[in-house]
């Protein structure tokens, strides 16, 4: 975190930018507690297991290997497309920004520089989208 102007994206930059693992690691749990509270969260919120354990360190471990930190998620489970291990869920958009909204309110509770979770929200929404189009694919095509 001692590079004033990071390019987020460039090497580990972005995993420096949100404190490593300790920075990660607070922001994922700000990310569920944002789940488990919000009204307009608690449709995908009940899409999740009632003990939120596993996805918060799932989601961790897939976060820091995005980021170019540690690929923790690959070396404990393997590879994962997250469009495909989301299709079996039905999302649509408001299950895309309810998960987005939950980001943004987590994202807040950082002490992240403005431009940081600007870049977070825009890197985010592109999965996002992608997991709402694979979802919808699925529902249209009749497949399961
Ligand atoms: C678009 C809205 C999204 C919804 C509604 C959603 C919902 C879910 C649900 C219900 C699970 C399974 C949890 C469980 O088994 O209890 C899950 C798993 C997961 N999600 Fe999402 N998710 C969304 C977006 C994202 C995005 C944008 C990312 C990554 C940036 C992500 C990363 C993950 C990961 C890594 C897992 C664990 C998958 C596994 O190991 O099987 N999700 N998600």
């Amino acid at each position: 975190m001692n590079n004033i102007n990071p390019v987020y994206g460039m090497g580990d930059a972005t995993y420096q930018a949100v404190g490593g693992h300790e920075g990660l690691t607070q922001l994922v749990h700000d990310f569920y507690d944002a789940m488990d509270t919000l009204p307009e969260a608690a449709a995908i919120r009940k899409m999740h297991r009632d003990d939120l354990t596993e996805s918060r360190n799932r989601l961790l471990y897939f976060l820091s290997g995005w980021m170019n930190g540690p690929e923790i998620y690959q070396e404990k489970y393997g590879t994962i497309n997250i469009p495909k291990a989301h299709a079996y869920l039905d999302i649509r958009e408001q299950e895309r920004d309810a998960w987005l909204l939950c980001m943004q309110v987590a994202l807040k509770k950082q002490n992240y520089p403005e431009r940081l979770q600007t870049y977070l929200m825009n890197q985010f929404a592109k999965p996002a989208e992608m997991i709402r189009q694979a979802s919808q694919n699925r529902a249209q095509s009749g497949t399961n």
